[in-house]
């Protein structure tokens, strides 16, 4: 199909621009779910059945976006989540979202199964970037990742410990997912490890994961890690008050409420749906970012008024690239930050502070 859209104006614009541009394996997995896709649904529909309830005659005529996180203060409540093999998407790759985010003072995080190296990426910063950890079955290796993100200069951890195995996504399964000639995964050493091959049947990331990942990781691991760095370590895959509390006991700095972009569980709670117990269980100890679904500025203020301190965005960021390079990524950004200045603008809170959870019903 050709682009018919001239102007996107939206992230739905640049995800069908993107749809008619990917390679159809390179998209399958960019954009499925497990099994029936219902996760990945109630990302978007939980959203969509919050309403506001804005506030009138507020002087709204200075708005001002900026944010602490993890007692840093960043330009917006927005990082891009961690998503490997970027550079299937366009050449500009890992590179160009790091460029695109960091000129907006927007943290990236670089995934462990990442097309461009940890210091690759690293050459290229220009503002705040994360390393999103899989621990392997391997330890060393597992250390060697955490210690050369903390050399290149990485400012935090954010740890993956929703995906002992992968979810069952069918559309890797039928298309044979694999790495095309030319791509690795750039942060392993080994060649078996950057290799993620096709396999006789289903989906090459599945088996590589199975072979590699550490299926036996438990609450202890994490404060191993907190040994091992001086990084502060975001638990990411958390949809659960209990577990919020372990992970806060067991040294997290900070909880990503997540289900993997409905990749992995299918059928598990949506994001938005579980961040209350989440905050209650907390109870301020720790910050809490939310990611899964978010597509408008809207849904980043109904993350916010539930006391999320920010969001991750996934998908969107590869369909700015498919489309635009870097500057697909940079439009991207640029529309959700504008989306959710008016719409704080319109709820009557011109500060992030202001952003409370009487906004939503
Ligand atoms: C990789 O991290 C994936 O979820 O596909």
């Amino acid at each position: 199909m050709a682009d018919t859209l001239q102007t996107p104006l939206n992230l739905f614009d640049y995800e069908r621009m993107a749809a008619a541009r990917l390679d159809p394996m390179v998209y399958g997995y960019y954009v499925g779910g497990a099994n029936d896709e219902i996760t990945l649904r109630e990302n978007r529909e939980s959203f969509n059945r919050i309403s506001l309830r804005p506030r009138m005659m507020v002087d709204v005529g200075e708005r001002d976006l900026s944010t602490v996180i993890l007692g840093q203060r960043y330009a917006t409540p927005i990082i891009t989540a961690p998503m490997a093999f970027i550079a299937l998407a366009h050449p500009d790759g890992e590179r160009g979202v790091a460029r695109a985010a960091g000129s907006l003072g927007i943290p990236m995080t670089l995934s462990t199964m990442a097309t461009t190296s940890i210091e690759d990426v690293a050459a290229e910063r220009a503002g705040p970037l994360w390393f999103q950890l899989y621990v392997y079955k391997d330890r060393g290796i597992t250390r060697w990742l955490v210690e050369r993100a903390e050399t290149a200069g990485y400012e935090a951890l954010v740890v993956t410990v929703d995906s002992p195995l992968l979810g069952k996504r069918e559309r890797d399964v039928r298309n044979q997912f694999h790495l095309p000639e030319g791509y690795t995964a750039a942060n392993l050493n080994d060649p078996s490890y950057r290799r993620v091959s096709a396999v006789d049947q289903g989906s090459g990331l599945a088996s590589y994961i199975a072979s590699l990942y550490d299926p036996a990781l438990t609450w202890k691991d994490l404060e191993w890690f907190a040994s091992i760095t001086k990084m502060p370590i975001w638990v990411k895959g958390i949809l659960r008050g209990d577990d919020a509390q372990r992970a806060v006991d067991h040294g997290a700095s900070g909880i990503v409420v997540s289900n993997h972009g409905g990749r992995q569980l299918d059928t598990a709670i949506a994001g938005i749906t579980a961040l209350p117990e989440v905050i209650a269980a907390v109870n301020g100890r720790v910050d809490v970012l939310l990611d899964g679904g978010i597509r408008r500025g809207t849904d980043i203020l109904k993350a916010l008024a539930f006391g999320a301190c920010g969001v991750m965005i996934g998908r969107p960021i590869l369909w700015g690239l498919a489309v635009n390079g870097e500057q697909g990524v940079r439009d991207i950004l640029t529309i959700l930050r504008a989306e959710l200045e008016l719409a704080m603008a319109l709820c009557g809170a011109p500060t992030v502070n202001e952003i409370t959870p009487d906004l939503i019903v």
